[in-house]
């Protein structure tokens, strides 16, 4: 039987005895993907923690080199607490992210070590596997939250610094990502800037 669960719709009604497949897990994987956007606008109703939880473990999921799930998720979800990390992080030329301290989640992903078989292979290929892995773990996560309903955009440019400084991290770790998530303010998904997938697409 689908399990029942409770979270909260963006118009801030409670979404109870919904199954999963109420709550769509029936719709089509491109479907999902047409309706994840970039959201930088963001409504103050909070994520409920077991919706939190379902996309980390999405995330958990991801395939990475030599299995080496070289990653872990500081989650903060205090509206306090993310502006003062905001005002820190988006300052100076990192300022066009501000939209970030109205996102009722921020979630910072941490480059953990891969495995060594993973570091040298990526070596020997002159790529970093890493990146990768986490580019596929965030991106279960997202698409895990647009099932949903809730928005979410990906934030490169951040002053990683500052971001280790108010975590209480010394200089060693590294944060390349950090997402924001909560409901979005409007339901509209504007439509898609693509390269025409002509020009991306060669069978051989
Ligand atoms: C690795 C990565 C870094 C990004 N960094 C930022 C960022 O710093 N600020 C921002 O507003 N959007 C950022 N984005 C979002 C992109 O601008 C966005 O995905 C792209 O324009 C396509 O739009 P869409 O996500 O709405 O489909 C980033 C996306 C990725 C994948």
């Amino acid at each position: 039987m689908a399990s029942i669960s409770s979270t909260l719709l963006h118009d801030g009604n409670l979404d109870l005895f919904r199954s999963d497949e109420e709550k769509g897990a029936g719709i089509l994987f491109l479907d999902l993907v047409k309706k994840r956007t970039s959201t930088r606008r963001y409504s103050q109703i909070p994520v409920d923690r077991k919706d939190l939880d379902r996309c980390i473990e999405a995330a958990r999921l991801a395939p990475s080199a030599c299995n080496s799930q070289p990653w872990s998720f500081v989650i903060s979800d205090d509206p306090e607490r993310n502006h003062k990390i905001c005002s820190s992080i988006f300052s100076g030329p990192y300022r066009m992210n501000r939209f970030a301290e109205e996102a009722p989640v921020l979630i910072f992903i941490k480059t953990e070590r891969s495995r060594y078989s993973a570091m040298f292979g990526g070596l020997f290929r002159g790529t970093t596997f890493s990146l990768i892995d986490i580019g596929i773990a965030c991106e279960h996560l997202v698409l895990q939250a647009t099932e949903l309903g809730l928005g979410t955009c990906w934030i490169g440019w951040f002053n990683e610094k500052a971001l280790k400084k108010e975590l209480g991290l010394s200089g060693k770790h590294r944060f390349d990502i950090v997402l924001t998530m909560g409901y979005p303010v409007r339901d509209n998904v504007p439509s898609k800037k693509r390269k025409d997938i002509e020009s991306i697409r060669r069978y051989l």
